[in-house]
């Protein structure tokens, strides 16, 4: 029989949503009174919330989760949460027989009654497809005191053949505005700046309700007008659903923020066909060229995969030319990786690792180039910072700019968690490095916090 825990462990992989899940599951312990520790050996309970989206994430978590047998500390619960979970639900006490239980991303709610079945002696699962019951995430044990994630929609209705996301989160289900609004001027008043609104595709955000009669962008417009909070993020917009609207509330209200991550995947229609992304590389390129025209200084990120099955050399040109066209100033990259469950699954995984790699590295030095160029052009002018933390040089402050872009400068730390307009010098990879500048546009010595207690709208929409 075991022990009733004291003392968690809790690693996280895969994404953001993830990241807000394993908040919410450490505010849910914290509340049962079990204490967190970072040593996984000092741990009477560990948990893995997991990642499935690739193999070698899958395979990697694995590993681990294997060891965990042989290892010593056979007492201390074991449980499995994240897509991983979903994925393999009770299947997983086969191969992994030391688990204690396995939770999925939309039974979170049910840790605490897992954790009972558990000290009962028993193995638990619990794995719904569907997403039912708010989460408590006003009890969450956020990690950063400034910038928090907020979901606002769960699971996905998209269905991209190679995707696994749609059979692990399960159907769109978006949260209640008032609950969202509620949250949110929660967190101000706990003196966070930034949000990050959270959902695989936010854009769908309240489709799934006709009758709430509201769309991303009128929630935006919601979020704007909450005093304190400076700075509104989103992610993750499938590029179907990026509307007019949504690039003029970009556009329109100060708080939100200049950066949209519009994931291409590939540049061929061929292969945009036969991942189901619903879109032509030209009506992709006319949304760009729309919300260019209405937010001409909105930064954008991609995701992009190489070696979909049948994937030829001239398709991956194609994608290469349309990162060269488009100048994203972040891009993640990926080898295709084939998932159990997916259409693409049942396609023959036929470009060969060397080829994918080799596309992969072509891709990625390009992009490279890109940034290299950016960050020149933003020699000499001012951005505005949240003041983040402290960087590694301890002599310097670090943040990002609206576009999402890291910068560094020498300042002190009672800077952080303030807004500052920084000249840019100099930067190094991918990071901007510049120097505080005096106030231009409120009254106050460089140094003092400028804007602290105050909103943003009367600063100048500065965007790298
Ligand atoms: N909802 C988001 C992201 C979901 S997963 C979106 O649609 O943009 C994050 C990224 O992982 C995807 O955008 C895709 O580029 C990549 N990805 C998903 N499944 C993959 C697979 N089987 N192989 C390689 N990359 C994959
Ligand atoms: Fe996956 Fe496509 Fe949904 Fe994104 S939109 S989570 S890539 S199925
Ligand atoms: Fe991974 Fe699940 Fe996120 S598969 S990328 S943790 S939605």
């Amino acid at each position: 029989m075991k022990e009733s825990p004291k003392k968690f462990f809790l690693r996280t992989y895969g994404c953001q949503m993830n990241e807000l899940d394993s908040e919410v599951m450490a505010g849910i312990l914290q509340k049962r009174g079990l204490e967190r520790t970072e040593e996984e050996s000092e741990a009477d309970l560990l948990l893995y919330n997991t990642c499935w989206v690739r193999e070698l994430a899958a395979r990697k978590v694995m590993g681990k989760l294997g060891k965990l047998g042989t290892s010593p500390k056979k007492n201390a619960i074991i449980g499995v949460t994240g897509c991983m979970a979903n994925a393999k639900g009770g299947k997983l006490f086969e191969k992994l027989p030391h688990l204690d239980f396995v939770l999925g991303t939309n039974n979170i709610q049910d840790l605490n009654a897992v954790l009972d079945e558990v000290l009962l002696g028993k193995q638990a699962v619990r794995v719904d497809p569907l997403f039912k019951e708010e989460l408590d995430y006003e009890g969450a044990q956020r990690e950063n005191g400034l910038k928090a994630y907020v979901s606002i929609i769960r699971g996905c209705d998209k269905f991209c053949t190679y995707c696994c996301v749609p059979y692990t989160r399960g159907k769109e289900v978006s949260r209640p505005a008032a609950s969202i609004v509620s949250e949110v001027k929660k967190l101000a008043e706990q003196g966070f700046k930034e949000i990050c609104l959270l959902g695989q595709n936010v854009n769908s955000y309240g489709k799934d309700q006709p009758e709430w009669n509201i769309r991303f962008h009128d929630l935006l417009c919601l979020l704007d007008q909450i005093p304190g909070i400076e700075r509104i993020r989103f992610m993750t917009s499938h590029p179907v659903d990026i509307t007019r609207e949504l690039m003029e509330a970009i556009r329109d209200l100060p708080s939100v923020c200049e950066f949209v991550h519009f994931p291409l995947q590939a540049g061929s229609n061929r292969i945009l066909k036969k991942m189901h992304r619903i879109y032509t590389k030209e009506q992709y390129f006319e949304k760009v060229a729309l919300l260019r025209e209405i937010v001409p200084d909105v930064h954008l990120g991609t995701d992009m995969i190489v070696g979909f099955p049948t994937e030829t050399e001239e398709e991956f040109l194609e994608t290469y030319e349309a990162m060269e066209e488009i100048e994203y100033s972040t891009a993640f990259l990926f080898a295709y990786s084939p998932r159990s469950g997916t259409p693409a699954k049942r396609w023959v995984d036929d470009v060969k690792e060397e080829v994918k790699e080799d596309r992969l590295h072509r891709l990625l030095r390009l992009h490279n180039r890109i940034v290299t160029k950016q960050r020149n052009q933003a020699l000499g002018s001012s951005v505005e910072v949240l003041v983040d933390k402290v960087a590694k040089d301890p002599l310097y402050l670090r943040g990002r700019t609206r576009g999402w872009v890291q910068c560094i400068f020498p300042g002190d730390p009672s800077l952080i968690g303030t807004l500052q307009t920084i000249k840019i010098e100099s930067f190094s990879h991918q990071t901007l490095i510049g120097t505080l500048q005096s106030c231009e546009f409120k009254s106050g010595a460089k140094g003092i916090p400028m804007f602290a207690g105050s909103s943003t709208s009367a600063l100048p929409k500065i965007c790298l």
